[in-house]
C-alpha cells in the first residue's frame, strides 16, 4: 500500500485558512512545504487549487471537483476519493496539501502528517484541520522555529502500528 501523508499549518485551534487564504504568512514555512513536497505527487481540493498563485513546479497535481472544469494541463482532475486512491497508485508517496474538506476525508487513510504547529489563534478562522487522536500517533518534533514573533515547529506524526 501506499503511504498517504497529509502536509498543513495550523493554529492552536486548528486554524487552516480564512477566506480561502492561508493566516500566518511564514516564509520559511513555505519553503518547508517546497521541500516536503518536491517531486511528489499532491493532491488539494478544488478550493485550495484556486488559491495557490498557479501550478507547483515539479509536482504533480490532483486536484478534486464534483465540476467538469477546464484546468490547467498539469493537473489530473479527480470526482471522488476512490478515484484520487486509483489515479495514484504508482506512487510511493502521496502528499495531500488540504484544504479543510479533504483533511477530514483522508485522515483515516493517511499513516503520516507533517504539521507546521503555530503559536497562535484566529477567532475569524473559517477552516479548521480535523481532530486527530493523538495516542494513536508517534510524535516528533523536528524544529522549533520563529519568524516575525511567530513561534511554530515542525513535528512529524506517524500512525502507530496495531497490536495484535
Ligand atoms: N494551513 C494550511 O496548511 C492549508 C492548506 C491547504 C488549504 N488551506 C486553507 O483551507 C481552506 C480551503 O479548504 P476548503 O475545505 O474550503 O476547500 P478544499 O478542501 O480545498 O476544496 C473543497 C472542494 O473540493 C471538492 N471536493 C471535496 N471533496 C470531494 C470529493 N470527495 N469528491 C469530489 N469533490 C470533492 C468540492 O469541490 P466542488 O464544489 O467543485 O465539487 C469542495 O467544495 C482555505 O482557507 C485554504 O487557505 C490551508
Amino acid at each position: 500500500m501506499k503511504n498517504i501523508t497529509m502536509i498543513a499549518a495550523i493554529g492552536k485551534n486548528n486554524e487552516l485558512g480564512k477566506d480561502n487564504q492561508l493566516i500566518w504568512p511564514i516564509k520559511e514555512d513555505l519553503k518547508f512545504f517546497k521541500e516536503q513536497t518536491i517531486n511528489k505527487p499532491i493532491v488539494m481540493g478544488i478550493n485550495t487549487f484556486n488559491s495557490l498563485p498557479g501550478i507547483l513546479p515539479q509536482r504533480k497535481h490532483f486536484v478534486l471537483t464534483s465540476r467538469n472544469l477546464d484546468l490547467a494541463k498539469e493537473v489530473v482532475i479527480c470526482h471522488s476519493i476512490e478515484d484520487i486512491l486509483k489515479q495514484t497508485e504508482e506512487f510511493e508517496e502521496v502528499m495531500i496539501i488540504g484544504g479543510a474538506s479533504i483533511y477530514r476525508q483522508f485522515l483515516d487513510y493517511a499513516n503520516k502528517l507533517v504539521l507546521t504547529e503555530i503559536a497562535a489563534e484566529e477567532k475569524e478562522a473559517d477552516a479548521y484541520f480535523p481532530d486527530f487522536n493523538h495516542d494513536e500517533w508517534n510524535c516528533e518534533i523536528l524544529s522549533n522555529n520563529i519568524e516575525n514573533n511567530i513561534h511554530y515547529k515542525h513535528v512529524i506524526y506517524t500512525r502507530k502500528k496495531i497490536q495484535k
